[in-house]
């Protein structure tokens, strides 16, 4: 993507950080972002002259003078956590879903090429029918959940009625260096590094063999651009397609790290689903695909960040 205008919403937070970061020398990139999670030091270079950073809520911003010549979206913005959002379900749905249905509105209206959408595998709560396919039936658990499925929707609808380009990303577990290691997401990850080199006993809850579907996330960067430049609009699992059990990823965290340390298995963790694996033959519609064996060097690259960080 070259010579373009982008607006990244989120921009400052942990994967739209890594977007900026991405597109930033070819091409204008103007940020929203309230900083209720995000930083400016998640940015490489925060005085590169491509960029723009408009510190505001979404809700308090006029859209259609922020959409004006823009040309892609990549709306990341959320709160992005399930717990919150079962606190407090009345100011997600307004960060998420309202704020989502008047930015799609504005890029409607400012003929937008396309607006490429942050959801979550959370939409599909708690089926079993793995590996998970696009065309299952959304079964949110949470008003985080629900509020994904329903943008999801709003942009199917405007696309239909009004020929506005789209796709919503379901991201399974992305992980990586900038991780929040209090983030609900793939917190397992940040959460080994951590307690192992502080010297303290990692947690596993139930017996470790519970898999998931774990994202680099450089991939999650790539499949936003390829999704942007891409004529494909629906949904699309964003993962590897490949289940790696926390048993499995503890030993290998250990062996990387050169530690023997034993986990400590707690009782399962109410409310966790057993397996989550994602079907990804819909990332070949974006024309991407993920490295299977690239998994061992990301988690170094991860740990190696840690290190630095503590
Ligand atoms: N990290 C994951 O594994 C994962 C998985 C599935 C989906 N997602 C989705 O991807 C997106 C990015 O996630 P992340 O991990 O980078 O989270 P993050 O919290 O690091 O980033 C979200 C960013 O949005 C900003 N923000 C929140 N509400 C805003 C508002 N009303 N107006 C302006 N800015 C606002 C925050 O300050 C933050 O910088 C979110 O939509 C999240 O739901 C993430």
């Amino acid at each position: 993507m070259k010579d373009k205008k982008i607006l990244i919403t989120g921009g400052l937070g942990f994967i739209g950080s890594y977007i900026a970061d991405e597109l930033i020398d070819d091409n204008e990139v103007i940020i929203i972002d309230n900083k209720s999670t995000g930083k400016v030091e998640n940015l490489q270079n925060i005085n590169h002259e491509n960029l723009t950073i408009i510190e505001n809520d979404l809700n308090d911003v006029n859209l259609d003078e922020l959409l004006a010549d823009i040309d892609y979206v990549f709306h990341l913005a959320a709160m992005a956590s399930v717990p919150l959002s079962i606190d407090n379900p009345s100011k997600c749905t307004k960060d998420n879903l309202d704020a989502t249905i008047k930015l799609v509105d504005a890029c409607k209206n400012n003929n937008v090429k396309k607006i490429i959408f942050s959801s979550s595998s959370s939409v599909y709560g708690d089926n079993t029918n793995i590996p998970l396919k696009e065309t299952e039936y959304p079964l949110p658990k949470s008003p985080y959940a629900a509020s994904k499925a329903s943008c999801e929707l709003f942009l199917k609808t405007y696309y239909e009625a009004y020929g506005l380009n789209y796709i919503s990303l379901r991201y399974f577990n992305v992980f990586g260096p900038k991780q929040d290691e209090n983030s609900q997401y793939a917190a397992v990850i940040p959460n080994f590094i951590t307690a192992l080199l502080k010297e303290e006993q990692p947690i596993i809850y139930g017996d470790g063999e519970q898999t998931r579907d774990f994202i680099y996330i450089k991939d999650v960067v790539n499949a936003n651009i390829k999704a942007a430049e891409s004529d494909y609009n629906g949904i699309v699992n964003v993962a590897s397609g490949k289940k790696t059990s926390i048993n499995e990823l503890y030993k290998i965290i250990c062996e990387t790290l050169g530690y023997d340390i034993e986990a400590k298995y707690l009782p399962e963790r109410k409310g966790d689903i057993k397996h989550s694996l994602a079907d990804v033959s819909n990332m070949k519609k974006i024309d991407y695909e993920v490295n299977l064996n690239d998994f061992e060097n990301q988690l170094k690259e991860t740990i190696n960040w840690f290190k630095t960080k503590l």
